[in-house]
């Protein structure tokens, strides 16, 4: 019974964001400031058991598409353990990782072997400087070797998620359509959100243009991609290249949004850029029913509100991206 998860505003619910946790191995300056400590309480972290139930109960509600998310994923210990478990739950379709690939060269082929289907890499920069100074560690080779080890693994796609950042990043646009055409990735760009006072605040950059002027250089086309996700793509005539843009500043796309986020500690947030959410560990560790689970689950559906307001309101929100996992 799809039907079940419907919100207020006519939009499908049927893609879950689920963070593992809420720790990073970097510190990049749109998503934690540097030297942020106050992570969740071990005790308050979802188990793999609770995170299954849970998800299946989703899942009977007619949820299909489940990503995995932190802070890092790979972090969270016997990470691969839950995708087996996740990855064959009737009706989960499409499960995915984003992922800073620090750690991605060790864990590429178990991740594979229990059923991920798809990979989401952040890399903001191809040089080595710049990577340090945007996520505070010297950390560009072993992420070139963990996005290596994913292709060789085969995962396909794989996307590279660059935040674009104005006077930071943004003369490397080109080198990174040239990275991703060699090796046969999907690029995405994506506007910053304000997300969280990270004391490193970034420079938005509208895509608007930039989108323009790579349609017209490279002659691409309109694409459709299978994903699921806020991304508008253009493709290459031959097919081979495709770029994914995600503007939820310069154009939002919230009348199609179809997703909700759970956090480590079990809290399910209604929309990334709002404050609306709803307490499930509490339920899970009260021996709530099936039955409660799912009320409780339609409930918090009701709860999802329209639309962010980062354009409208920067400085709303207290969270770091960190805690939601983007
Ligand atoms: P697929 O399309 O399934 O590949 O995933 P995705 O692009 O949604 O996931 P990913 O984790 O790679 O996120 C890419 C960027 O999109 C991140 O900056 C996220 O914060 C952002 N994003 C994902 N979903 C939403 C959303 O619902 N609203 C907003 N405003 N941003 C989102
Ligand atoms: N705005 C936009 N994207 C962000 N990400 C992290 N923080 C932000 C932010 N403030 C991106 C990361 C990662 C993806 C999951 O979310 O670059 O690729
Ligand atoms: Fe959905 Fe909120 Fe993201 Fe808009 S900002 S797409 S409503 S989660």
């Amino acid at each position: 019974n799809n039907k079940d998860l419907i919100d207020r505003f006519g939009r499908r619910i049927e893609y879950l964001r689920l963070s593992v946790t809420d720790r990073c191995d970097l510190r990049c300056t749109y998503c934690m400031p540097e030297g942020f400590t106050d992570f969740e309480e071990p005790e308050h972290w979802l188990t793999f058991d609770e995170i299954e139930r849970l998800v299946s109960i989703f899942a009977k509600l007619g949820l299909k598409r489940l990503r995995l998310t932190g802070g890092e994923p790979l972090l969270r210990r016997n990470l691969t353990e839950l995708t087996s478990r996740l990855s064959s739950l009737p009706g989960i379709e499409d499960l995915s990782l984003s992922t800073n690939a620090t750690q991605l060269n060790k864990h590429a082929v178990a991740l594979k072997e229990s059923g991920v289907t798809r990979l989401n890499i952040s890399l903001d920069s191809l040089r080595p400087e710049r990577v340090e100074q945007i996520s505070g560690r010297p950390v560009l080779d072993k992420v070139i070797k963990g996005i290596m080890a994913g292709k060789d693994a085969g995962f396909s796609p794989i996307k590279i998620n660059m935040v674009a950042m104005k006077g930071t990043n943004d003369d490397e646009i080109d080198d990174m359509v040239a990275f991703c055409i060699e090796h046969g990735f999907t690029l995405r760009m994506i506007e910053a959100m304000p997300m969280g006072d990270t004391g490193r605040n970034t420079q938005f950059l509208d895509l608007q243009p930039i989108k323009q002027r790579l349609q017209e250089r490279f002659g691409l086309i309109d694409g459709v991609f299978p994903g699921g996700g806020p991304a508008r793509y253009l493709k290459s005539p031959d097919g081979k290249f495709s770029i994914g843009f995600i503007t939820p500043i310069s154009q939002h796309f919230c009348e199609t949004c179809n997703r909700v986020r759970l956090s480590v500690d079990g809290t399910l947030y209604m929309c990334l850029g709002q404050e609306e959410k709803f307490d499930f560990r509490t339920l899970l560790r009260g021996g709530a029913s099936d039955q409660e689970i799912t009320e409780a689950i339609l409930t918090a559906i009701n709860l999802k509100p329209e639309k962010h307001e980062f354009r409208e309101q920067p400085q709303k929100l207290v969270r770091f991206m960190s805690m939601t996992g983007g």
